[in-house]
């Protein structure tokens, strides 16, 4: 039996996946077992900011896996520590939760903001208020925070206090906010909703709507965060702060870490005991997450995002203007969407076998999150081929 047959026969079959098993990366490159190459515009979903086996990211793996690997959160660790001084120096945040991965970072987002009210004596300040084509996770209650009907299938019944308004829609959002309402959670570009940035003005109203009302706003730049849009993390295109934030994906470059930073006001929600993971930020984790935001994090490095994603943009925009089936172009930095008028997997396939990864989301919406380290001529090769699909 090959990977393909064994994977099909003993993997729980939750996942659609793609061609041949991969079995090696370097920089925006893939190869499969067939010794075939691909340039990746996937990044493992918006994870491999730096690249494949990015080799700063490898020595610093490879120097924590041979000093210290796990020892749990009975203790204090070195690169844990560096890590949130890090994210707490580059952001509005005065206290880092560490998690495995997104789902986990916006749970603890969720029970954090709970709990906050809840301490004070605000037992019934527990709705959270998220976005319709919002995602937040698979676990009970980010799928029920999700506005997704299609990840809840099955799962009922969901969590209690939860209400979904859409997107960029002040209004839908003003009527919801009373006083049972404990957070606003969003994505300030939308990601596995079809890559839909919010609008500037929106999200400044948003804010000042949550300070005037004392309700927590919670961003989830886990898809959108670590350099992805163009800054270090989405919410700075918008100059608003947020109360708490969540953070995974691109932090450790594809070791599995999740981040929830929030204010220290927001913090003080949870105290000893009241939230925890045998995982969270490990040593080896936490090392190569140090390494990620010490490489992503610099101004230099953010430019040539925003630059990138420029260019890449402008060259989506022309092939807009060249085919009709092209409905829309979307996006910030090196997130960007292009909507069609006919299904995405038509053209995630061909691009596969002319060497490209890239994937399909809401059926119509072709996703492009290259690495960010992703070159000009890269783009060039990939519109190209695009082009010809047309
Ligand atoms: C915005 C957003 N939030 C949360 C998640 C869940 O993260 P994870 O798959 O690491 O649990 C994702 C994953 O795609 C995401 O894009």
């Amino acid at each position: 039996m090959d990977s393909v047959q064994k994977t099909d026969q003993f993997i729980f079959q939750t996942y659609q996946r793609q061609g041949k098993a991969l079995v090696k990366g370097e920089g925006v490159f893939l190869w499969d077992e067939d010794g075939k190459k691909y340039t990746d515009f996937l990044a493992g979903i918006a994870v491999c900011g730096l690249g494949h086996c990015h080799p700063k990211i490898t020595e610093a793996i490879c120097r924590q896996a041979s000093t210290l690997v796990h020892v749990s959160n009975l203790f204090f660790t070195l690169p844990q520590a560096e890590l949130a001084s890090r994210l707490c120096e580059k952001s509005f945040a005065d206290r880092v939760f560490f998690a495995n991965s997104g789902a986990e970072a916006n749970e603890a987002a969720i029970k954090l903001a709970r709990r906050y009210f809840q301490k004070k004596g605000e037992k019934n300040r527990f709705r959270i208020i998220t976005m319709l084509q919002s995602f937040h996770g698979r676990t009970m209650a980010t799928l029920t925070a999700t506005g997704q009907d299609k990840v809840k299938d099955g799962f009922y019944p969901l969590l209690e206090g939860f209400s979904h308004v859409s997107f960029n829609d002040l209004k839908a959002l003003e009527d919801q906010l009373d006083d049972t309402v404990c957070a606003v959670m969003l994505e300030p570009v939308q990601g596995e909703g079809g890559i839909v940035p919010a609008h500037a003005g929106y999200l400044k109203a948003v804010r000042e709507l949550c300070t005037k009302k004392g309700i927590l706003l919670i961003f989830d730049e886990i898809q959108c965060g670590m350099g992805r849009c163009g800054k270090l993390f989405a919410h700075q295109l918008y100059d608003i702060v947020p109360d708490i934030m969540t953070l995974a994906k691109a932090l450790g470059n594809g070791l599995p870490i999740g981040a929830m930073l929030a204010t220290r006001e927001a913090a003080t929600g949870f105290d000893v005991g009241s939230h925890a993971t045998t995982f969270g930020g490990t040593p080896l984790a936490t090392a190569a997450a140090l390494e990620v935001i010490n490489i992503i994090g610099t101004e230099s490095f953010l430019d040539e995002v925003r630059q990138k994603g420029r260019y890449f943009k402008e060259k989506l925009v022309e092939l807009k203007e060249k085919h009709s089936r092209i409905v829309a172009v979307r996006g910030e930095g090196l997130l960007i969407g292009l909507e069609i008028d006919k299904d995405a997997a038509f053209f995630v396939g061909k691009l596969m076998e002319k060497g490209f990864i890239i994937n399909g989301i809401q059926d119509k919406v072709l996703r492009f999150a290259p690495p960010l380290i992703v070159e000009k001529t890269d783009i060039d090769r990939l519109v190209t081929a695009l082009d010809s699909l047309f």
